[in-house]
């Protein structure tokens, strides 16, 4: 009978085997993005991303929950490889009603644990990182943020799951007025265990609790631990198994007595896996730890053990998979951990798996994850030092935006114009377009990413162009004048040939997008070249006139040139036929600028007081004559002194996309230099000028971007970022691109203001046509400009309309105006 009644408790090789099939399809479940919500088996990242290398150092303090007490220690590290932790403990009785009571209660008892040990062992003064064993299930989002999921093990305080852990206890630590201890780490007990089983030679990387509850954690390869995004190298992952077979995975060996042990427990149907020991009341507190301490390890639980010695599991003397030369786990963990042992080797006869019971419990691994976390604290603090100066305050915003106030009307005054950084340029455009427009147009777009040559046919149903990119080599926008002109010809003649129009004059609009005095609508002498042109020759000099002598050189006589415009005076001009409340135009690409239509009676350097025209502001060189010296950091002046117009563009230079990428790879430099980036490796790729580039920005700030992404993009830099490298540089990037938007809203709160009260109403309803590649990729710049924007000109409601067909069509319409009053 007895026989009998056990046979239903033993269970065949062939179904253990099954049973580890099982659970390791429910060990990939829960690693996987995809179906980690439904894992039973719920493989929680643990942000512990290597065992100890024996470098740890510090002072630490230790608490360790426990079934039925507290544990208290004080872990002096030395950083010698370990070989000599100084270790001082207390263990505290706790009440049986706490850990069914208020959660608040339960912390405020461990913190007064925490003041009690402290005052026993004469606490130092400095500040003293702590790092907290917690054995339940938390889900970890870094070291320092663990919300717990659910209680397990008797445990049911109220108000606790869902809740930041660390922050409850913190909270209770800083109520017993220990303003000296910080709560820097948590971790599950099983982690704890792992860590102080690393600290005697080999790595461990399995760690095993079989106590009150079970519970195993191990170093896994990052890549699979998809829910941590963790992309090189290892981290530990707790399993939390206890849970293995709540779904129904584990019937086919539930006997009836299991079955009754789950009912009567205090959460029927779940943490099957856990059932013996957690319900069976087969525990001895405390057994089998060395030292009499508990808190991790193997624990021995002499009422399972009784259980399975009837399995008819063979048991070896010799057990495979174990060198003999090892000792015996035997001899430390009795007849269960022989027959773990030995059913281990069977059951997987590949891997060699030393068991090694720790002596400590969790305390001195905590404490080395502690000093871990601690030394990525104190990292965090460098990196916010090294960023403060590019985070900008409100009010430096608002200052931002007086000053391009300020510099606006300097440059639309006569007398001032000279003196001003922000040049104000007159445009000659007086409209935005009205739907008369009509004709059939060559245009030109040069000065963005992509030099164009367009045919614009603009109709009564609309419009409709044909348009061809060419490519500009550098030695030629940095060669002669001559040469960038006569390549410019060669393009048309090129595009006319293949849109078959060699046989007519059509009238050519010309999108120049650099600073030009214009003397007319098709008379523009460009003032300085920027955006990295500098084609000799040229600067002082009429570009249409330099068109058309290299038509002449090119004997191509069929060039009718009407107007020259801004890209910006383009891109308004082409949102400006959809949306007729369009009177701003603004780039954030490979440069960036605005303009708008301002009042004739403020533009003091053009004769007429009538209507409005459209001012090119050229705000790029807002700075230039010094007045944003504060907000330039050593990063901005490392990438001003590099380029070829040193000194000019400051507010560019801040903004735009050929600079942001440059300003992004000095910080990482500089992040490097201070070990920070790159375990402080040198990285010659990153030395290169302009590799980083602003798309990559784009890329990294994706949202919901993998890490394992943005570690490709590194990767192909051939920067070797690991997990925390890969954050940190996101965080440069977004820093940098924060800073660009921002500064791009104070110079659009100043331009948008100052229509408001040129047209005396109390607000203003505008549109801004947009274009540039900066503007339009990245993810985050738009919805940051705009916020900022509504936050300093907050009587303006300001509509941003995006340009799809680009500048050319805006210089088409504008030659249009111009044909038409050419008309007798
Ligand atoms: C294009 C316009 O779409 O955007 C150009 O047609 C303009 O005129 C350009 O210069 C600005 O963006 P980027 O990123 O090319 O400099
Ligand atoms: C540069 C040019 C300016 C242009 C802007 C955007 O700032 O000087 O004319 O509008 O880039 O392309």
């Amino acid at each position: 009978q007895v026989q009998r009644a056990l046979l239903a408790l033993t269970i065949p090789l062939e179904t253990l085997q099954e049973v580890k099939g099982r659970m390791l399809q429910a060990m990939r479940k829960g690693l996987s993005r995809q179906t980690h919500a439904q894992a039973n088996v719920r493989m929680l990242p643990t942000y512990i991303c290597s065992t100890p290398d024996g470098t740890e150092k510090g002072d630490i303090l230790v608490v360790e929950l426990c079934q039925s007490h507290v544990r208290t220690l004080r872990v002096t590290l030395l950083g010698d490889g370990n070989q000599s932790p100084q270790v001082t403990y207390k263990i505290f009785d706790m009440p049986g009603d706490i850990i069914q009571g208020k959660g608040e209660a339960l912390f405020d008892f461990i913190a007064q644990c925490v003041r009690q040990f402290l005052a026993g062992i004469s606490s130092p003064q400095h500040r003293l990182p702590l790092g907290f064993v917690f054995p339940f299930s938390c889900r970890q989002t870094q070291l320092d943020k663990a919300e717990l999921i659910s209680w397990s093990k008797g445990f049911s305080c109220s108000d606790v799951e869902g809740k930041d852990v660390v922050q409850l206890l913190q909270l209770a630590i800083n109520k017993q007025e220990l303003h000296h201890v910080d709560v820097v780490a948590l971790m599950n007990d099983t982690v704890g265990t792992m860590m102080t089983c690393s600290m005697r030679g080999e790595p461990c990387e399995v760690a095993l609790i079989v106590g009150t509850g079970t519970n195993s954690c191990f170093m896994a390869e990052a890549q699979q631990v998809e829910m941590a995004e963790e992309i090189s190298g290892k981290m530990c992952v707790n399993t939390e198994w206890g849970c293995f077979g709540d779904d129904g995975t584990l019937s086919d060996i539930l006997t009836p007595y299991d079955q009754h042990v789950d009912q009567e427990s205090s959460n029927p149907g779940e943490k099957r896996c856990t059932h013996p020991p957690e319900r069976a009341g087969s525990l001895e507190p405390g057994a089998g730890a060395a030292g009499g301490q508990r808190g991790g390890g193997w624990r021995i639980v002499p009422g399972l053990h009784q259980v399975r010695r009837d399995m008819g599991l063979p048991v070896s003397s010799h057990p495979r998979g174990m060198p003999h030369t090892q000792p015996s786990p035997s001899s430390f963990c009795g007849r269960f951990g022989e027959i773990l042992q030995s059913v281990t080797g069977l059951l997987a006869p590949e891997c060699t798996a030393t068991l090694l019971p720790s002596v400590d419990g969790t305390g001195q691994g905590a404490a080395v994850v502690t000093a871990v976390a601690l030394r990525l604290a104190a990292q965090r603090r460098e990196v916010d030092q090294l960023l403060a100066p590019l985070r900008l305050s409100r009010a430096d915003l608002e200052r931002v935006q007086a000053l391009m106030r300020r510099e606006m009307e300097l440059g639309l005054g006569l007398e001032s114009h000279a003196s001003a950084s922000v040049r104000m340029l007159p445009t000659y455009v007086r409209g935005t377009p009205d739907g008369t427009e009509r004709g059939e147009f060559l245009a030109l777009d040069l000065g963005g990413t992509n030099f164009r040559v367009l045919v614009v046919r603009v109709a009564q149903d609309g419009i409709r162009m044909a348009s061809e990119i060419y490519v500009i080599p550098t030695a030629v926008t940095q060669g002669t004048g001559e040469e960038l002109f006569n390549h410019i010809i060669e393009c048309i003649m090129d595009f006319q040939l293949k849109q078959n129009l060699m046989e007519q004059v059509l009238p050519l609009g010309f999108t120049f997008s650099f600073p030009c005095q214009q003397l007319g609508l098709d008379k523009a002498v460009l003032l300085s070249w920027t955006k990295g042109f500098s084609a000799s020759g040229c600067v002082g000099q009429d570009v249409v006139q330099l068109l058309r002598e290299a038509a002449q050189r090119k004997q191509h006589l069929g060039l009718k040139v009407v107007a020259v415009v801004n890209d910006t005076v383009g891109t308004m001009m082409s949102c400006g036929y959809d949306d007729p409340k369009c009177e701003i135009g603004l780039i954030v690409g490979t440069g960036t600028n605005a303009c708008y239509m301002e009042e004739m009676r403020n533009v003091g350097t053009v004769e007429g007081e009538q209507g409005r025209m459209c001012i090119n502001m050229e705000w790029g060189a807002f700075g230039d004559n010094g007045c944003l010296d504060d907000i330039f950091t050593d990063f901005d002046r490392l990438v001003d002194e590099k380029t070829i117009n040193a000194g000019k563009q400051r507010f560019e230079k801040l903004i735009s996309g050929m600079y942001l990428g440059e300003i992004v790879r000095h910080i990482l430099l500089a992040l490097v230099e201070k070990q920070l980036l790159f375990r402080g490796k040198p990285c010659p790729k990153l030395q290169t000028r302009d590799i980083f580039q602003t798309k990559f920005l784009s890329t990294i700030e994706i949202d919901g971007l993998a890490l394992r992404q943005v570690r490709a993009i590194l990767q192909d830099l051939e920067l070797q970022a690991s997990f925390e490298d890969s954050l940190l540089v996101q965080k440069v990037c977004q820093t940098v691109s924060l800073r660009a938007a921002q500064l791009c809203a104070a110079g659009l709160a100043a331009v948008v203001e100052k229509m408001r009260e040129n047209r005396g109403s109390a607000q203003l309803a505008v549109t801004v046509g947009v274009d540039g590649t900066l503007y339009k990729m990245h993810p985050r710049f738009s919805q940051h400009l705009q916020q900022m924007l509504r936050d300093l000109a907050p009587n303006c409601t300001v509509t941003f309309l995006q340009s799809e067909d680009g500048s050319g069509k805006g210089a088409a319409l504008v030659a249009a105006v111009a044909c038409r009053r050419a008309e007798p």
